[in-house]
């Protein structure tokens, strides 16, 4: 059984790709014999069809992560029924995806920091305005819940 998990922020540029990106690479370096496919998607359409920014893009390769390839899309309503795990990034998005499942979905949304309820927080902060260490911050977020997920995935195998 294939298990999917979409990372989900408001422009898919950032913090979903960033998240995605990461999850893959946790997946590649620590085999867990689980079949698990990831992608991610914005709530919003400003960026549909772009690369990641170019900050995420450069923070990523600085702990050996390409995520360049990666292009923004936006959440659709088959992605409900595709992805087992639709995790949000934050309550913005959280209440957004929840507004758009459907009734009988609505419990495959999440709060991706919920697998990691050792850091004490339920988002992932938008880096999109902020400094440099907005992006590293994201990085340290999502690879930790990434952990927590993984982990939760091989428990429920
Ligand atoms: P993301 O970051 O949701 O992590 O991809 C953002 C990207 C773009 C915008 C906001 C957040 N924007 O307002 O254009």
């Amino acid at each position: 059984m294939t298990r999917r998990v979409l990372f989900v922020c408001l422009g898919n540029i950032c913090r979903s790709p960033t998240a995605e990106a990461v999850f893959r690479d946790l997946l590649r370096r620590e085999p867990s014999g689980l079949a698990i496919e990831a992608d991610s998607a914005g709530t919003q359409a400003y960026h549909v069809g772009s690369p990641p920014d170019a900050r995420a893009v450069a923070a990523a390769r600085r702990r050996g992560i390409d995520m360049s390839e990666l292009r923004a899309r936006i959440v659709e309503a088959a992605d409900f029924e595709r992805f087992d795990l639709l995790l949000a990034m934050d309550e913005q998005n959280y209440r957004q995806l929840l507004g758009m499942a459907p009734r009988e979905r609505r419990d495959r949304v999440r709060l991706f920091l919920e697998y990691a309820p050792e850091l004490g927080r339920r988002e992932v902060p938008d880096p999109y305005y902020g400094g440099a260490t907005g992006f590293e911050d994201v990085l340290d977020l999502v690879e930790e819940a990434g952990r927590g997920l993984l982990a939760a995935l091989a428990a429920s195998r």
